[in-house]
């Protein structure tokens, strides 16, 4: 269930050239329901339910279900499809081998979440075992269980099931849904916006000076912004996306020109797997529409496990014409007291102690502590919605 993306916009095609379309609706659906009910049923993690509604959706175009063996080594080893298709993380679908044996090759399942709700089916084309180091290796670069990403890898079922998939209920956004936008939603509301260039924005962090910034000279050079906060699972000492929803539209209201903006969702989990994800991040914009993707220091990092420039460097192993998305490249952004405004030290002559810095911990310390990061980090407006956000979930 492909069409071709030419069809529906003028401008950007989806990776692997097909906006991917898994979901069923109507009657379709209707009848799927009553055939997933009466199916063997696996539960899924929430983790794997927002991979499966971004396979349905499109987000994750070309794939059309969990990886198999093939694709899946080719993209722990090389970071493409079997095909040959950039593409930089695996999408897998993780079983513990008790629960594997109850499903067999050529099955069609139903796939539950935590909360009961059947979300797709998925043809059972393949079960295979993995090698868990070597996909924190190769992916996270590390096979330490600090990393937060790599200790997920540790902790999954031992065997993927894989083949094609289709999408019965997206998952409830909640308070989220008015910013819920599928990929074709985005590149019609583009289309319709008069934006031919648009840059998309990936976040997990509420916007400080330093983003705000970046997105700024980038919108300096492009039609619109896509601020498009990750808003699946994160590591417990992130900020809550519910806290940082707010402070998004907070910053929005006050900073930002109301039609060069818009805020949509991005309802995956984070890996924390730096210069990879930062390809993955970029690849699914392409298929949300936007034309350019930011990438500034340490993107998609954790720790110190990355170079500072490190999912950047990456991209040089892939032709623009392989990614097909702009990456803008941007330096450690700050604020200079010396110069009375934000830059790089592409911009800045001065000595790093006229810098404004602070660490994410040291900014969530006073937080929680009910004190405003200087206003040189911080809007104030943000500030207040994080303390009173932060205050209120302790
Ligand atoms: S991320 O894990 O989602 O990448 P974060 O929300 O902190 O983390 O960053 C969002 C984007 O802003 C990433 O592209 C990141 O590289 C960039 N970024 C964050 N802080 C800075 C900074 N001080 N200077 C330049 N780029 C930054």
């Amino acid at each position: 269930m492909v069409f071709d993306t030419q069809e529906r916009i003028e401008t950007i095609s989806a990776h692997g050239n097909t906006l991917v379309n898994c979901e069923v609706k109507g009657i379709e659906r209707e009848n799927e329901i009553k055939e997933s009910e009466k199916l063997a049923s696996l539960t899924i993690s929430a983790w794997t339910v927002s991979d499966l509604e971004l396979i349905g959706i499109g987000g994750f175009s070309p794939l059309v279900g969990f990886m198999g063996k093939t694709d899946y080594e080719h993209v722990v080893n090389s970071m493409r499809l079997e095909d040959g298709t950039v593409w930089s993380i695996p999408i897998t679908l993780p079983v513990n081998k008790k629960q594997a044996e109850q499903f067999e090759i050529g099955q069609k399942i139903a796939l539950k979440g935590e909360d009961n709700v059947i979300y797709g089916t998925l043809l059972v084309e393949e079960m295979f075992t993995y090698d868990k180091v070597k996909e924190a290796l190769n992916v996270y670069g590390t096979s330490e269980e600090a990393h937060p990403g790599v200790k997920k890898v540790y902790e999954k079922g031992d065997i993927y099931f894989a083949g094609p998939i289709t999408l019965i209920n997206r998952p409830d956004h909640g308070r989220f849904s008015e910013f819920y936008k599928d990929p074709s939603e985005t590149r019609k509301m583009f289309s319709e916006l008069g934006w031919k260039t648009v840059v998309g924005f990936q976040t997990r962090n509420p916007v400080h000076r330093a983003h705000e910034y970046i997105q700024k000279c980038a919108l300096e050079i492009v039609d619109g912004l896509l601020l498009n906060p990750l808003v699946g699972e994160t590591k417990s000492d992130d900020i809550s996306a519910e806290i940082r929803m707010e402070s998004y539209q907070v910053i929005l209201d006050n900073y930002y020109p109301k039609n060069r903006t818009e805020l949509v969702i991005y309802p995956a989990a984070m890996r924390y797997a730096g210069p990879r994800e930062a390809i993955l991040h970029a690849l699914v914009r392409k298929n949300f529409g936007c034309t350019h993707f930011i990438v500034g220091r340490d993107h998609a990092g954790v720790g110190d496990f990355y170079g500072t420039y490190d999912a950047q460097e990456i991209f040089n192993q892939f032709t623009k014409e392989e990614i097909g998305i702009e990456i803008l490249k941007f330096e450690h952004a700050f604020y200079c007291k010396k110069c009375g405004n934000m830059g790089t030290a592409k911009t800045c002559p001065h000595d790093k102690e006229h810098h404004v810095h602070l660490s994410g911990t040291k900014v969530r310390e006073m937080l929680r502590k009910g004190e405003k990061p200087p206003k040189e980090f911080s809007r104030p407006e943000v500030a207040e919605v994080l303390i009173k956000g932060m205050q209120q979930s302790n």
